[in-house]
């Protein structure tokens, strides 16, 4: 039995917990639950970092002592890790004794060891990364992450010898090549350091909201050194040279923060004469409309809102959204390479490899019990058990391998691989032909082999593999040939219903005159009357004032009504609106509304879409409507009599 020990970085308490902090706690949660899996002992922390300008800042604007408003935000984190079934054994928190008195004995015994002393820094501060930039590192005056102007600060300072350690870091790079994966990181790292590293400030006289520095109560320490230290003041370091049991760990962070874990930690551990990490994964972003997601730039997507969406689409339970959403992440997220947060990503891997490949699987095995009758299938092993559990054990290697380098979306791969082999499989042995032992050892091999499968991927969807053993009747495991024979409940419904698209715009294409025209439409229907099924505008990434300020909204007075020609759902209307003149809108209402119900109503208007042609119709607007249980729109109704071309807000 080893022992593995794995980190998510400490999220600032500025912002609320997102689909970006989500992603890397779940990837470190399928890391942990893999390495409980196999009988490792195991410490999977994770926590808040509390301290620093930024936070002191967010607090002030909201009125709060800053201590309570940290209080309140840890307790958001901690309640969304609990929601997206976060196995964290332990939850660091800066702002605890625990932690702060770790802090202070480490750079006391760096001060002590001549590798901190006092100097003056001057030079650029983003303080929304709390990072300090080279006049050459900046983006025309900005910092380079977050493009926004950087303040130059020059102050008494304490530095840590970072520049002592520079050939001690190469080395450890050349003669560790996994020490930071993937490659491309290390390769990134370790030139930032052979271009010469500089001391450090690691201290602060003008931000009172940090850790007092033990040697000198003017200054409070750099919260970036603050908060590294969380991952060795977690495991108890008393600084005595007794050894921490689960040291060292394997730091999974986001590819912004590489610099800090990579470089200066390892360097602050070899003066604590501390062994430095066993490994930093350093992951990509997740991208929304080309942009990194951020609470900077308002592009936020929560788990829970996407959780929901979920529940509502397909109608699964929130535990078995939770699942979905964590498999998504893990299979398609930004492992590597930064990655598209979308709808349309979500459901193009739900379906592919959650409802068509694992759900049906399941599905089309036991429909087939049910169907011949059978309630169960005792072990039986022959020339097919063989061949199964020769693609097992395949399956089964190339699984640990990728899990041992921290590489879930392999390891989800060779699961899947497992899988779509056990659907051909059964396209191929035509179970149907098969009877007496043949049938029996066939069903065995399968819901066997399938129950390798689940618990390969147990660790991305815990809930939903759970459900699976309830209904197979039997344990996880990963030992082929260990359950002794199945009597699994034939009631289950499918465990992941296929997402289906909108039918709403199936119907109005095909209706549509042809050409160019026909997406065209279905777009915008969905837009106005987004049709029965979940649509993308269910989650929609949080906006501020000014994006929706963008939009010009307006009261409009319909003049005449007439239907599209060839089509049910076109209807063309002409309205007012006031200083704006006279316009065309085309609108796919004509299901529920007649034009003549339309004359002389008010209507909610969009008036500042691009123009789009329906059915060789030019529309100039786009009208507000709400759809219904019955899959009709219903136009927004307005109150009084408002001018036409009144500005809505
Ligand atoms: N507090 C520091 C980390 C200190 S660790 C000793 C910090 N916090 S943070 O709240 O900004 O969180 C950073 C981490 O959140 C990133 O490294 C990454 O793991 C995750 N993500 C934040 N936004 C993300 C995306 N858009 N996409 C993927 N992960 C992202 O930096």
């Amino acid at each position: 039995m080893g022992r593995y020990y794995v980190t998510t970085p400490i999220y600032y308490v500025n912002a609320e917990p997102h689909a970006g902090s989500a992603y890397t706690t779940v990837y470190a949660d399928a890391l942990a639950r893999y390495h409980r899996l196999i009988g490792d002992k195991t410490f999977f922390l994770t926590g808040t970092d509390e301290h620093g300008q930024n936070i002191l800042k967010v607090a002030n604007e909201k009125g709060l002592n800053p201590q309570d408003f940290v209080d309140q935000m840890a307790q958001k984190f901690k309640d969304t890790w609990k929601f997206m079934h976060i196995s964290n054994d332990d939850f660091i928190r800066t702002t605890e004794p625990r932690h702060e008195k770790v802090v202070q004995l480490t750079i006391e015994i760096m001060y002590e060891k001549g590798d901190i002393y006092l100097g003056t820094y001057q030079g650029w501060y983003c303080s929304k990364c709390e990072t300090y930039y080279g006049e050459n590192e900046l983006e025309n005056g900005n910092c380079p992450i977050h493009k926004t102007p950087v303040e130059f600060v020059s102050e008494e300072s304490y530095f840590f010898k970072w520049s002592k350690y520079q050939n001690l870091l190469v080395e450890l790079y050349t003669n560790n090549p996994e020490f930071v994966v993937p490659t491309t990181r290390l390769n990134e790292i370790k030139s930032f350091v052979e271009r010469g590293l500089k001391d450090i400030s690691v201290t602060r006289t003008s931000v009172p909201w940090g850790i007092p520095v033990p040697f000198d109560a003017k200054h409070t320490v750099y919260v970036w050194y603050d908060a590294l230290v969380n991952y060795i003041s977690a495991l108890g370091y008393t600084g005595s040279g007794e050894k921490m049991e689960f040291w060292p760990g394997v730091h999974l962070i986001g590819k912004d923060i590489l610099r800090h874990h990579a470089a200066l930690w390892p360097a602050m551990l070899m003066s604590l004469e501390l062994p430095v990490p066993k490994r930093v994964v350093a992951h990509g972003w997740w991208l929304v409309s080309g942009q990194k997601m951020s609470k900077s730039v308002g592009n936020i997507f929560s788990p829970q809102d996407l959780v929901t969406h979920i529940e509502n689409a397909v109608g699964l339970t929130e535990e078995i959204a939770v699942d979905a959403l964590r498999y998504f992440m893990l299979a398609a997220g930004p492992q590597k390479d930064d990655a598209d947060l979308s709808l349309e990503a979500l459901w193009t891997t739900y379906n592919a490899d959650l409802a068509n490949d694992y759900g049906n699987l399941l599905h089309r095995v036991l429909g087939f019990m049910k169907k011949k009758g059978i309630d169960s299938a005792p072990k039986m092993t022959g020339q097919r058990y063989s061949r199964v559990a020769a693609v097992v054990e395949d399956c089964l290697n190339k699984y640990h391998a990728a899990y041992e380098k921290e590489d879930v979306q392999s390891a989800l791969s060779s699961a899947m691989d497992l899988v779509k082999f056990l659907n051909d499989f059964q396209d191929k042995e035509k179970p149907w032909t098969l009877s007496g032992d043949e049938l029996t050892e066939f069903l065995y091999s399968v819901l066997e082999a399938y129950r390798i499968a689940t618990t390969m991927l147990s660790p991305a969807i815990p809930s939903a593999s759970q459900l699976v053993a309830h209904t197979l009747r039997t344990q996880l495991s990963l030992a082929f040939g260990q359950c002794s024979g199945f009597n699994p409940d034939l009631t289950q419904p499918p465990l992941f219903p296929r997402y289906r698209e909108d039918k709403q715009g199936d119907t109005i294409r095909s209706g549509s005159s042809g050409g160019e025209d026909k997406g065209e439409a279905k777009e915008q229907v969905n837009e106005t009357n987004s049709g029965q099924g979940p649509s993308l505008a269910e989650v929609k990434p949080v906006v501020d004032y000014e994006t929706f300020s963008k939009l010009d909204l307006r009261i409009a007075l319909v003049e005449s009504a007439e239907r599209v020609p060839k089509s049910d759902k076109l209807i063309k209307l002409s309205v007012d609106l006031g200083p704006l003149g006279k316009r065309t809108i085309v609108a796919g209402i004509g299901l529920k509304y007649e034009p003549e119900d339309l004359v002389g109503r008010r209507i909610v208007v969009v008036t500042n879409l691009q123009p789009r042609k329906l059915m060789g119709v030019l529309s100039e607007g786009m009208l507000l409507a709400a759809t219904g249980e019955d899959g009709l729109p219903n136009l927004l109704a307005v109150d009084g009599e408002p001018a036409p071309g009144t500005r809505i807000k």
